[in-house]
């Protein structure tokens, strides 16, 4: 979900190592034999979140006998887990599930079609009466369901629908299957749904109330990961660091949830996203200082330069705040790596306005930022009080003035690291150049290096930085580290 970028469709994830980040490529899930002849190909848009939730829905399916198909053409069942973040990312999935339906119509007439993910309550009733499209749609919290919603669909030829968003799922007690992981790192979904209501953005609404997961089942999931080999762990949430659970009569909040599953081996690196800053706090920066695995690297979504923007998106804290937050947690956590997103033309976003963005990015420096072009989503506080009034090429104009700032950001900080050394964790051969190895260092900056015969996927290697451009770090590795 790393971050990732400037395209409209997908969100930070960490997939094949060298991949920039925000590739336009859905996720799709491997062939898996089941036992009962039905096979499922999910194709996944959007967030590190629904990355992981496609992982629950392929295990509570894979518990019903269906298998994995690797290709649709494969598949008796294709399920689209959709995003509803910006109108480009819906537009994507109309497209797929047109191109579905015409399969449908046409040489697969048994081809069960089903919608999961944000795009499901809202568009339910488009998707089932006006387009026909679908014959099953899941919302993020009825994924238990749909084994019952597919059998439905299949003995009554209707579609099947469950958008019941809900309280307190977080289904803590299933086991992912980890299909789209490198076998190196995996994701921990620890909270789900967000009650901030920051008025761009339609999470709130597809996603529900915010509830936290019960600690010992993230720790549980953890020692399992840890057991089967994984290297690293991302521990996921709308707005992870305002996780806070009951346990054994006290409450646990993030930055103890860290600290505890550091403590589980030295060699699970830990990562999260995505943050809020107001959730920032001085406690979870002494556990990146503290503790070795902590990464220190945070994604820290800013979103705008501007205290007035950032009141008129109502984020609940000013640019100084930001700003003093920045100077803390550089001052608590040495050498602190940092991201963020970042949204250009919002509401009434005047030029000087977008300059306060500039301004910031230049005084922070961010080793990466993901960055986005406002786009007016229905239901939202600024879609019902704000008008869309920054004209799409003005938008445009400003999003790449905040792109083409970033660049110069991201490699006067990659510089800073040539001649250094690093510990990467390999992922893997390099996509651009199979005889090279990738991976990630602490700070989450991808390194592409050559590196002695024997150095393989999931070892820890100490890397020198020879050379880098804004994407990408390279260098020569010695022998692994660990
Ligand atoms: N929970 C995360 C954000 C999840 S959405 C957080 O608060 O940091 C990921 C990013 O998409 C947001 O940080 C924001 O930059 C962008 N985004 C959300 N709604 C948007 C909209 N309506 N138009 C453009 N970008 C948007
Ligand atoms: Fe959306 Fe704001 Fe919640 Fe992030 S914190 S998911 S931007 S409402
Ligand atoms: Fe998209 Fe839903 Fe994630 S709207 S960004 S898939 S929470």
């Amino acid at each position: 979900m790393h971050p990732i970028t400037d395209l409209d469709v997908l969100e930070p994830v960490a997939s094949a190592p060298d991949v920039p980040a925000g590739v336009d490529l859905p996720r799709t899930t491997p062939d898996v034999a089941g036992a009962g002849g039905r096979r499922v190909y999910i194709e996944t848009y959007g967030c590190q979140m629904n990355v992981s939730d496609s992982e629950l829905v392929a295990s509570i399916l894979g518990a019903e006998g269906y298998g994995l198909a690797a290709s649709d053409a494969d598949a008796d069942v294709v399920l689209i887990n959709t995003c509803a973040i910006r109108e480009k990312a819906e537009d994507r999935v109309r497209g797929r599930l047109a191109h579905f339906r015409a399969r449908k119509m046409g040489s697969r007439p048994d081809l069960t079609i089903g919608v999961l993910g944000c795009m499901a309550e809202r568009l339910r009733t488009k998707l089932l009466e006006e387009e026909r499209l679908v014959d099953v749609v899941a919302g993020p919290d009825a994924y238990r369901d749909l084994p019952r919603l597919l059998r439905s669909a299949a003995e009554t030829g209707q579609a099947a629908v469950n958008v019941q968003l809900s309280r307190d799922e977080t289904y803590a007690d299933l086991a992912p299957v980890r299909y789209d992981s490198n076998g190196v790192g995996a994701f921990v979904s620890i909270m789900r749904g967000c009650d901030n209501m920051c008025s761009f953005c339609v999470v709130p609404f597809t996603r529900g109330r915010e509830r936290s997961r019960p600690a010992d089942s993230i720790l549980d999931e953890v020692r399992l990961l840890i057991d089967a080999g994984f290297r690293e762990v991302t521990v996921l949430g709308q707005n992870v660091n305002s996780y806070r659970a009951e346990a054994e009569g006290h409450s646990v909040d993030f930055a103890e949830l860290l600290y505890r599953i550091s403590l589980l081996s030295p060699e699970m690196r830990i990562r999260y996203s995505t943050s809020h800053p107001k959730d920032c706090s001085d406690e979870l920066l002494h556990v990146h200082r503290e503790r070795p695995t902590v990464c220190n690297f945070i994604h820290l979504p800013v979103q705008h330069g501007s205290t007035e923007v950032l009141r008129r998106m109502r984020r609940t804290y000013a640019r100084e705040e930001y700003l003093a937050l920045i100077e803390r947690a550089r001052g608590i956590v040495p050498g602190l790596a940092l991201s963020t997103d970042i949204i250009a033309g919002f509401c009434g976003e005047t030029e000087s306005e977008h300059q306060e963005t500039l301004s910031l990015m230049r005084a922070i420096e961010y080793d990466h930022a993901f960055t986005f072009a406002y786009s007016e989503r229905p239901a939202t506080y600024a879609a019902r009080k704000y008008t869309d009034d920054v004209p799409d090429e003005v938008k445009k104009r400003r999003l790449t003035e905040i792109i083409g700032l970033q660049s110069e950001a991201s490699l006067k900080r990659h510089r800073a690291r040539v001649g250094r050394r690093e510990m990467v964790l390999v992922e893997g051969p390099s996509r651009r150049d199979p005889a090279q190895l990738a991976g990630r260092t602490d700070g989450n900056h991808m390194v592409v290096f050559d590196a002695p015969a024997g150095v393989a996927k999931g070892d820890y290697v100490d890397v020198e930085i020879t050379g880098c451009t804004s994407a990408t770090l390279f260098g020569r590795a010695s022998a692994a580290a660990a």
